[in-house]
């Protein structure tokens, strides 16, 4: 993974030394940003030293110091790009307020907003300052934007009060951003996903369907069964060359309607419960007919001098709203898509809330046969909508980063139940 690693200006940052120390140790790659302020605590020398990187230090050029290449002037855009995980440890109360804000005064802030990566934050302070409202206000703020809030700690501070304001440990923030950067662990064991999309036959040789590969199904349920999950996919017309791409192991349930789709949902559904292997996560990735035809022919229908057909249609069960007003035991997590080639953000929303999922997943409607897929995650933490955007140039990457999401997701929505 590559990480990187802001130092903010505060006495605590030489506990981010060892914090680097820890993430070369387990093959991470590390570049750290020192903000002017940090370099009153740390030295560029220490800090190149143990992350085998230049270090940047402003916006137009890395260390002067520093002996490894020169990067251009728009290193904020390549920095961000290269990381997949950043956190600022130790984040000051300036340094909250900032990313309150929004701020891009300098190479960090630039980087944090031109970056769309999980971004984390082990505050560090006075426990005065740190219980100041102004910083609890900038705190909660950042948590709505689903910034992760390393610690602080209480006891003994460096200006000598004891309360709460510490750096966490080095080994503890190590095993905080272990949970963000190894999704590899899952936070839950069985995954239910639909996949491709349902063909609503109209007669022998004829159907309604919709545009979908199924690509992006089989792209999760793969990274799932990779991180150790056990998957079921139950899927409709989904190409033979994408399906063989499938990890063998992954059970899979082939339909062809919705509501051959729905039953055989229902179906593993009560059968995980059965077997006490209930489905913690349920995912409907396929594209389900709304509409089937009201009337099947057993023949083909014949075409006849009419200059017009018309073709009655009756509404097809939605899966994933039965399956979460089923919630009968708080479970499955019930995650959707939403297409739309209009008011995307607003649509899903809706969707989110008629359908009574718990996350729902935004495409704009070119994202179909596009390689590069933009997603916008939606979900309501109390009275809020959370969102959360991501896009990366494979849909592979855009999968990873969807099960990453569930995971944290379910982890918090179990703590929030108080399951756990
Ligand atoms: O209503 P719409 O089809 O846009 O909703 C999209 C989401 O709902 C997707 O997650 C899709 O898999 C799911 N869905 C469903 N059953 C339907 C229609 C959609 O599960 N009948």
């Amino acid at each position: 993974m590559n990480i990187i690693v802001a130092i903010g200006g505060g006495i605590a940052a030489y506990k981010t030394l060892w914090l680097i120390r820890l993430l070369k140790k387990e093959n991470h790659q590390v570049k750290v940003i020192l903000t002017q302020n940090a370099m009153h605590f740390v030295t560029v020398t220490s800090v190149e030293t143990l992350s085998e990187n230049p270090v940047c230090v402003d916006l137009w050029s890395t260390s002067e110091t520093s002996s490894h290449e020169n990067e251009h002037n728009m290193h904020h855009i390549s920095l961000a790009k290269w990381a997949d995980f950043i956190v600022i440890a130790p984040a000051t109360a300036n340094r909250i307020s900032l990313l309150a804000q929004g701020n891009c005064q300098d190479l960090l802030g630039n980087v944090i907003m031109a970056s769309k990566v999980p971004l984390a934050i082990a505050p560090a302070m006075n426990r005065q300052m740190w219980e100041n409202p102004a910083v609890q206000k900038n705190i909660s703020i950042l948590k709505e934007r689903n910034v992760e809030i390393f610690g602080p700690a209480r006891g003994s501070q460096a200006c000598g009060d004891v309360g709460e304001g510490r750096l966490l440990e080095p080994e503890e923030m190590m095993a905080e951003i272990d949970r963000w950067v190894r999704p590899m662990t899952p936070t839950f064991s069985h995954l239910l996903i639909t996949a491709g999309s349902t063909q609503e036959p109209i007669d022998p040789v004829r159907y309604i369907s919709n545009s979908s590969s199924g690509r992006m199904g089989i792209e999760i349920a793969n990274y799932a069964y990779q991180c150790g999950i056990d998957v079921t996919l139950v899927y409709a017309d989904i190409n033979p060359k994408l399906l063989d791409g499938l990890a063998s192991n992954i059970k899979r349930v082939c339909v062809q309607t919705a509501q051959q789709m729905l039953v055989a949902v229902e179906n593993q559904i009560h059968q995980g419960r059965v077997e006490n292997k209930p489905y913690e996560m349920f995912i409907a990735c396929a594209a389900v007919s709304d509409y089937r035809p009201a009337q099947y022919s057993e023949q083909k229908i014949k075409k006849t001098n009419e200059n017009s057909f018309t073709l009655e249609l009756m509404k097809n069960p939605d899966i994933i709203r039965q399956v979460a007003l089923d919630k009968k035991e708080g479970l499955p997590y019930c995650a959707g898509f939403a297409l739309e080639s209009e008011n995307l953000l607003q649509n899903a929303e809706k969707k989110l809330k008629e359908k009574k999922m718990d996350i729902i997943f935004a495409n704009p409607v070119n994202s179909i046969n596009a390689q590069l897929s933009s997603i916008t995650a939606l979900w309501q933490v109390g009275e809020n909508m959370v969102s959360k955007d991501f896009s990366y140039d494979e849909k592979s990457e855009n999968a990873k980063y969807v099960l990453q999401l569930l995971c944290q997701n379910y982890v918090k929505n179990l703590r929030e139940q108080k399951t756990i």
